[in-house]
């Protein structure tokens, strides 16, 4: 029987891997862009969408970041969050735990408190309407290093009562966790949960790291996990989630083809997967559109996506 739309919609979940940059839908850059005097390279929407052939992580990362220039002010960010909010609503997505990279964005000169201020409006705005309600996880991005994280702790301190969590993310190999426990110990001090993207392009080993050096509570894509039954056994024992999205790993050809990916083997191995769409905008889908594709290319029906949304419940780090 072929899953429906309106059946995984119907699914309570979670969304616990998703960045808010990666779901500025090229007619929002754009509009943002002449709202803000900020050009792009590209000067339309199709010709955006036609840049979307990315290769790898970093293939994409380089526009991604190109394209967050748009977003300059507090009802930037509002518009930005509202309009993904609206969109896991109709996904049938009760709590979601938003990624941002305030590195990114302060680089540029735009001040912590207009993107925390403007994400937690929005943030209000929908749990006041019936939800998701949404939290917020700040990132570090590994290919900036240690010291610059802990500057950014310290920013972010001040705003900590907004806050969930951090966790760690853009370009992965060449950047192995290790370096990052000092800074996931301050998070903690500050009462901050701690999450990190590993195992995504990079080895087990970096999977390793963010367990036992950074001391995660999650585990942000992982699906690398698969190639060590050491780990997975770690991973299964301990109850440990993996944030795992699939049409991403496809794009970024982690996975050559849907068909082959490792998450049916992860359930095998007794993981706690979840489902998330990491920046829907670039990759094609938002969170339905990632269990419609699990249940079209690995043919899992809706017993198996139920389980995974519940799953995305239990992994929430706001508790079930
Ligand atoms: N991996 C690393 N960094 C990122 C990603 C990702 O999938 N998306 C946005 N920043
Ligand atoms: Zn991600």
């Amino acid at each position: 029987m072929t899953v429906t739309r309106a059946q995984v919609a119907a699914l309570p979940k979670a969304e616990l891997h998703l960045h808010i940059e990666g779901t500025l839908e090229p007619e929002l850059a754009l509009e943002l862009s002449a709202r803000n005097g900020v050009p792009l390279r590209h000067a339309d929407a199709a010709a955006l969408r036609r840049a979307y052939a990315f290769t790898s992580l970093s293939s994409f990362l380089d526009l991604y970041y190109e394209c967050m220039a748009v977003l300059r002010t507090a009802r930037d960010f509002a518009d930005l969050a509202g309009a993904y909010l609206a969109k896991a609503r109709a996904d049938g997505v009760t709590r979601t735990e938003i990624f941002f990279d305030p590195q990114v964005h302060m680089a540029r000169g735009v001040p912590l408190s207009a993107v925390i201020d403007g994400l937690s409006a929005a943030a209000g705005r929908s749990a006041a309407a019936g939800g998701p309600r949404a939290e917020l996880i700040a990132c570090f991005l590994r290919d900036r290093g240690p010291d610059d994280a802990m500057r950014t702790l310290e920013s972010l301190a001040g705003h900590a009562g907004r806050l969930l969590g951090v966790g760690l993310d853009s370009a992965e190999v060449g950047y192995p966790p290790a370096g990052f426990a000092g800074v996931f110990d301050a998070a903690r001090g500050l009462g901050l949960h701690t999450v990190a993207h590993a195992g995504e392009e990079g080895p087990p080993e970096y999977v390793w790291q963010a367990l036992d050096l950074l001391g995660v509570e999650r585990v942000d894509h992982g699906i690398r996990s698969v190639e060590d039954p050491a780990l997975l056994r770690r991973l299964a024992a301990d109850g440990t989630p993996l944030t795992v999205c699939p049409l991403s790993n496809v794009r970024l050809r982690c996975v050559d083809v849907m068909a082959n990916h490792p998450l049916p083997r992860l359930l095998d191995a007794g993981v706690l997967v979840t489902v998330n769409s990491d920046d829907p905008a670039y990759f094609g889908g938002y969170v339905a559109d990632n269990y419609l594709a699990l249940a079209a290319e690995l043919d899992l029906g809706l017993t198996d996506l139920a389980a995974l949304a519940g799953n995305s419940i239990t992994a929430s780090l706001t508790g079930s």
